[in-house]
């Protein structure tokens, strides 16, 4: 996997712009305590801050320690997260304060290794809690912190995936500074969290901008790379493109599904012949039909191959009698709205 090496002014960096530029008036800054620690690390995992704060305090009010969770019905305890969503969270808190009280005495253990085998702490989250209410040198990563780094080390491939989140998990590692550490975390989650965001990074504000790999070739939109998208299922099918004195038979879709409510061209039933499709829909045999190019369209859940039947005929039929039928003059179809592969095999006539 390709990527810049790290940096020995990273982490330096990151600490002095958090000093002046960092988030220092959260609730959870406020204290060593590792139950106040933990408590916003665990709501902190999928939920915003400014979600979290009130919800936060609410807790704190109701279950100020660890001993006070524990001995608490787990309905209190769901009550007080009800609105935070992801309600595992809650069940693994209560679990985990149970197994402090039962297992380590009502102290929570001091080192990240211990932090991690304890329920809904995992890896970057032990690391947390341990660097900032132990000093200890421990790297987090999260989905801010993988994101703050595929920028700046141009690290590629989706951080998902095992192997890049190994490296990514290697690299982080290797910037810890070697004092400074509770800084240089809380660094990293407010540069991922104001300033290297997702969709419009601010990298004028960013400490680590002149080495940023994303921000020194344009490629912010690109780092970290998106999930690989799953392959898709493929759909086929017959369309009839039936002409008459510059006019061409459309149809209007069913309300619901793709294209819903939308005109497009007739489209043969399972098995339907484009003859009879013809017949079914104009009611008139013509004389011949002839395959036009296909057209493939991407929807997000499935591929659609669009393959066009074109019909010519000499005269206008009778109007169809069926409702949501229409002929369309070929030379003001944007009147219609049409979806855009339907636009395609119709522009592509142009030349037939
Ligand atoms: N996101 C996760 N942990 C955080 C923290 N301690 N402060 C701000 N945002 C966070």
């Amino acid at each position: 996997m390709a990527q810049a090496p790290a940096s020995p002014d990273f982490a330096p960096r990151l600490i002095a712009w958090q000093r002046t530029h960092g988030r220092h008036d959260l609730p959870w800054q406020q204290t060593r305590d590792p139950y106040r620690v933990w408590l916003s690390e665990i709501m902190l995992q999928q939920t915003q801050v400014d979600t979290v704060i009130p919800y936060y305090l609410r807790f704190l009010e109701t279950f100020p320690d660890v001993d006070a969770l524990a001995c608490a019905p787990i309905d209190d305890v769901l009550a007080h997260w009800a609105g935070l969503g992801y309600y595992a969270r809650a069940r693994n808190l209560h679990k985990c304060a149970q197994r402090i009280q039962a297992e380590f005495g009502g102290q929570f253990p001091r080192t990240s290794e211990q932090l991690a085998t304890l329920p809904g702490i995992g890896r970057s989250t032990a690391a947390a809690i341990a660097s900032f209410c132990f000093g200890e040198r421990a790297a987090i990563l999260d989905g801010n912190v993988k994101r703050v780094l595929a920028r700046q080390f141009g690290v590629e491939g989706f951080p998902g995936a095992r192997a890049v989140e190994l490296a990514m998990w290697k690299l982080a590692d290797e910037l810890l500074p070697a004092k400074g550490i509770d800084t240089y975390t809380q660094a990293l989650m407010d540069l991922g969290a104001t300033v290297c965001t997702r969709g419009r990074p601010v990298c004028l504000h960013c400490p680590v901008n002149e080495s940023c790999v994303a921000r020194v070739t344009g490629r912010q939109g690109e780092l970290p790379a998106a999930r690989p998208r799953k392959a898709i299922p493929e759909r086929s099918a017959d369309m009839l493109v039936m002409i008459a004195q510059g006019k061409v038979l459309l149809e209007r879709r069913p309300p619901t599904g793709i294209w819903g409510g939308l005109y497009s061209l007739p489209e043969a039933t399972d098995g339907e012949s484009p003859m009879a499709l013809a017949l079914r829909r104009s009611g008139v045999v013509p004389h011949e039909v002839s395959a036009l190019v296909t057209v493939r369209h991407t929807f997000t859940h499935f591929a659609l191959t669009i393959t066009p039947w074109l019909a010519r005929l000499s005269t206008m039929p009778e109007q169809a009698a069926e409702e949501g039928l229409l002929w369309a003059p070929l030379d003001a179809l944007d009147r219609y709205g049409l979806p855009a592969p339907i636009k395609r095999v119709l522009s592509d006539l142009s030349g037939v």
